[in-house]
């Protein structure tokens, strides 16, 4: 399998991820590993797309743990409620932030970021994770990214 994504940057949004998202399920399907899954989908997003960070956490117990990522170093743990990340664990739902300064609690794991997505990931019900994009750009992640970024989370398989 030739492992280059193959999409123009040139074209909408929408697109984009329409192309991404056969690539990306190429990349994971039938490998059962959890980090390589979701190495690879970090790793798609961040080079299709540029964005400051991408990554997941991973529900640990009370604690959200730094999973694999593109992008700078990260805070490791993050508290269920805390920040955009536990909220959208808490409250079981996608979280676009157009202006992380306009968030209270807002974790700045990166001084640079100024917009955010964060979407649960499911499994049987219950919060495993968060897919967590940052950007250095105001209201960069919109109601498309929600719903093409939840197509891709929902084609991740949870083996533990
Ligand atoms: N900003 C996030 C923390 C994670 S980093 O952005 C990678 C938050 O408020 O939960």
């Amino acid at each position: 399998m030739a492992e280059d994504l193959q999409i123009s940057s040139s074209v909408s949004k929408a697109e984009q991820y329409k192309s991404l998202i056969p690539q990306i399920e190429a990349l994971i399907s039938g490998e059962t590993e959890l980090v390589a899954n979701l190495g690879n989908i970090s790793a798609a997003l961040k080079e299709q797309f540029k964005w400051l960070w991408v990554g997941f956490y991973l529900v640990k117990g009370d604690e959200l743990v730094l999973g694999p990522f593109q992008g700078p170093v990260a805070c490791t743990r993050i508290k269920n409620g805390k920040g955009v990340c536990g909220t959208a664990w808490r409250q079981q739902q996608t979280i676009i932030v157009p202006d992380v300064n306009e968030f209270p609690g807002h974790i700045a794991c990166s001084s640079a970021s100024v917009s955010e997505i964060v979407l649960p990931l499911f499994k049987d019900g219950r919060v495993v994770g968060v897919l967590d994009a940052d950007s250095e750009y105001a209201a960069h992640f919109d109601d498309t990214d929600a719903h093409y970024l939840a197509e891709i989370v929902n084609m991740i398989y949870f083996n533990e």
